[in-house]
């Protein structure tokens, strides 16, 4: 068996485009007014923030709990070709296996309440039947049922929902990452991080070990409760639209960093902001983390002035080791100076929404 993906369904709205090789991917002019700029000031450090998960203003990213875009069908195309040539960026353990239906069932019920128009759910006692039109499937299977699923119920979501997704179990007051999907993140590698715990795998972290923030966090999150999911961002730059920077492909794109010049900054140069969530499942007791990446080019973010004047304040002024965890030590004083003609050093107004 395997997963019936007819992708092709590249309509007035989703967008046919590459995340490498000829890096086609950008966003659409309301794709940039949608844009999760994650800066809501002049200046940025660590610090734990998060808030609850629920619905926001229409028709930003936070509107629905899983937020699908024209890049969906690109990005899960670009997927399922880094698991081709990396089957490891999807493990489980095998007690994992109740959290991924419990993810299965959150994610089919969010998706078809909220974009119906695109996936619908029915269910009859556990015999259910998914459809979800732009990738081309049409599943009828038993809940609870690995044999009747094409993968294991968490690898067989995630393919089909943009963004990463780990599961943490609960055991001994800390939570162990012991299953993920992890094909475009920022420098981590799942197969060294799985069956680590909280502080373990956050340990590369600078600074925010000595500012308490983990140790704060943690707590916060042992105690999340069913239903009341929260989110928080978290952010980087990317050289060229490449949603896959794993450690395991560094050779890649790592000297990508060195190609840089005022020439080429605003459309190689990518912020990258990640929108995580945090969800306490409801039969397994794990959390599942969602971490959706959205890239935006220099060039597309500083057509928004208040944009353009902030993220040059940010990154000029960055604590040098944020950067150097970041990957963007070297290259910031050229972002820096690409990035100063859109600031006329008038002050921004608070928030992260776009308007001046
Ligand atoms: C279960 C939930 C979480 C998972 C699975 C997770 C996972 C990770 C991973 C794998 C990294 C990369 C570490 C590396 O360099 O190897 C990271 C970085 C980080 N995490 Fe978490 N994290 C979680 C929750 C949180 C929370 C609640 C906070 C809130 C303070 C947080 C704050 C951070 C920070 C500040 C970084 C550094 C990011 C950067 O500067 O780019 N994490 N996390």
């Amino acid at each position: 068996m395997s997963l019936d993906f007819k992708p092709g369904a590249f309509n007035g709205f989703f967008r046919d485009e590459t995340f490498r090789d000829d890096f086609t991917y950008r966003n659409s002019p309301e794709g940039i007014r949608r844009f999760p700029f994650p800066f809501d000031r002049d200046d940025y450090m660590y610090s734990v923030n998060m808030e609850p998960h629920t619905s926001g203003r229409k028709g930003s990213v936070f509107e629905h709990t899983f937020d699908v875009d024209e890049h969906y069908v690109s990005e899960m195309i670009d997927r399922a070709k880094v698991l081709a040539e990396d089957p490891l960026r999807c493990q489980s353990l095998p007690h994992m296996t109740l959290a991924g239906w419990d993810l299965l069932e959150l994610i089919m019920e969010s998706k078809a309440r909220d974009y119906p128009q695109w996936f619908s759910l029915t269910k009859d006692g556990n015999r259910w039947h998914w459809i979800n039109r732009p990738l081309g499937i049409d599943q009828t299977f038993t809940f609870l049922d690995e044999s009747t699923l094409p993968y294991g119920p968490f690898e067989y979501i995630t393919r089909q929902t943009q963004g990463d997704f780990s599961l943490q179990d609960e055991r001994d007051n800390d939570l162990w990452m012991d299953a993920g999907m992890i094909t475009s993140q920022a420098d981590w590698s799942l197969d060294f991080d799985i069956g680590m715990s909280f502080m373990e795998w956050h340990a590369p972290v600078p600074l925010a070990h000595e500012k308490g923030i983990f140790d704060r966090a943690l707590k916060f999150l042992l105690k999340l409760q069913h239903g009341a999911p929260v989110r928080r961002f978290n952010w980087t730059m990317t050289v060229n639209p490449l949603l896959d920077t794993a450690p395991e492909t560094y050779p890649k794109w790592g000297p990508t960093r060195t190609t840089l010049s005022q020439d080429n900054m605003g459309n190689k140069m990518h912020l990258r902001v990640e929108l995580q969530a945090l969800f306490r499942l409801p039969r397994s007791n794990a959390v599942a983390f969602s971490i959706r990446c959205y890239l935006g080019k220099f060039e597309e973010l500083v057509t928004v002035p208040k944009w353009g004047r902030r993220l040059h304040r940010v990154v000029r002024d960055l604590h040098p080791d944020l950067a150097a965890y970041k990957g963007f030590l070297r290259n910031r004083d050229a972002m820096a100076q690409w990035l100063s003609a859109y600031d006329d050093g008038k002050p921004t107004s608070p928030g992260w929404w776009p308007e001046d």
